[in-house]
């Protein structure tokens, strides 16, 4: 039952701090030292290896990893039990393109870039808060492309500020043309915290939100990129599998500053998962990369947890991968989910949902809290 796991990397520096942002992502004052990190990362690991770990695919997240030497990068695969044909993906700031050797990246055995374009007017950009401009994800995709990738994701933001239809398409237009692998497009959330939470732009109404996502949508159905989960579209075969991990509630271990891992012990034919989360400030973790905080997932909360994941994708799971992870048969919930089949929210025979279901999503979570 138990897949390898998944490896997470986070990188918890970025150039400037993004308004919207609420990820474990910490502005460069002064010299960041790499190496010093690097070495946290390795004790981190130490620490938290299980006997016969191999990890199915690795991603560098941030925060800003592009910044990272390509030299770190190669230390940190070098060293950690890795699948042969492992996906490794390194998530890329455009802004940090002149940093970034591509050539190297890829001797180092990264395979898969993920590029955080989020839109391709610059005004935009700039409300956004990015410290890269249009030209840059051009010229960050064309070098990558130049130095081997052939599996490349764009990240593009929608219901941006004052975002019309026509701009929302546009900037997906700009994507597919670059003719990416994968594209994640996101809604822009207003995160509790963010320079955003407190001062909030204008962003655009209901009716156009709704409006924006159907007429996305149709767009990359018409491109060639199948959605798979509620912000992911790929082209055949170019899924991300380190997420489908995430979303298939497989196991992974998490490295670094303010990373999250889920590891699982098998008791009575069940996965028991456990949560561990490491400290966030940099200057902490540096100080003791080993320590972190576990917790078991109460029995009551594996429910929720596993449709909050599953559910997110497209053709959502078995009901045996259900069983086998809440150690509950499809039965125990037979009355919430003939409720929510009534309302045309899930499917009769698949743990999934339907088109209707996907777009409201936290209606359909609600019969499991
Ligand atoms: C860690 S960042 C990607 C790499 C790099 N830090 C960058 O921004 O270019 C992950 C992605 O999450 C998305 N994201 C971050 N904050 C978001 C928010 N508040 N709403 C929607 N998407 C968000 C962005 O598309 C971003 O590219
Ligand atoms: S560059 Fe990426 S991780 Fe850094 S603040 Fe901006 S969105 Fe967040």
């Amino acid at each position: 039952m138990l897949k390898n796991p998944g490896l997470y990397i986070h990188y918890p520096w970025c150039i400037r701090k993004c308004p919207y942002c609420d990820f474990n992502s910490h502005p460069i004052k002064g010299e960041i030292d790499q190496a010093a990190y690097c070495a946290a990362l390795l004790s981190d690991w130490e620490a938290q290896q299980r006997p016969g770990d191999s990890f199915h695919s690795v991603f560098f997240g941030g925060g800003t990893p592009s910044l990272m030497l390509p030299i770190h990068v190669a230390k940190l695969l070098d060293s950690l039990p890795i699948d042969k044909h492992a996906e490794i993906t390194l998530e890329v700031n455009p802004g940090s393109h002149e940093y970034m050797n591509f050539e190297d990246s890829r001797k180092s055995g990264v395979n898969r870039l993920s590029i955080g374009a989020q839109s391709f007017d610059d005004q935009q950009l700039s409300k956004l808060g990015r410290v890269h401009e249009s030209a840059d994800i051009v010229t960050a995709f064309k070098r990558a492309r130049a130095a081997g990738f052939d599996n490349i994701n764009l990240d593009v933001m929608w219901g941006l500020p004052g975002q019309t239809v026509d701009a929302a398409l546009q900037d997906l237009r700009c994507a597919i043309e670059l003719q990416p692998e994968h594209i994640s497009w996101y809604q822009l959330t207003i995160e509790a915290k963010t320079e955003f939470a407190r001062r909030t732009p204008i962003l655009p109404v209901e009716q156009a939100i709704y409006a924006i996502e159907t007429a996305g949508l149709q767009l990359l159905e018409e491109c060639g990129f199948k959605r798979y989960e509620i912000s992911a579209f790929a082209q055949v075969s170019r899924q991300c599998q380190h997420n489908v991990n995430y979303w298939q509630f497989g196991d992974y271990l998490g490295l670094g500053a303010g990373a999250h891992g889920k590891r699982s012990c098998q008791r009575d034919r069940v996965l028991h998962p456990m949560r561990v989360r490491k400290v966030s400030q940099p200057r902490l973790y540096l100080a003791d990369p080993s320590a972190s905080v576990e917790h078991s997932v109460d029995p009551d909360e594996i429910v929720l947890e596993f449709m909050m994941n599953a559910l997110r994708l497209v053709d959502g799971v078995d009901w045996a991968l259900f069983e086998g992870h809440t150690g509950l048969a499809q039965s125990a919930l037979a009355a919430q989910w003939s409720r929510l089949v009534e309302q045309n929210l899930v499917e009769t025979q698949r743990c999934s949902t339907t088109a209707q279901g996907l777009r409201y999503l936290d209606s359909v979570l609600q019969a499991f809290i």
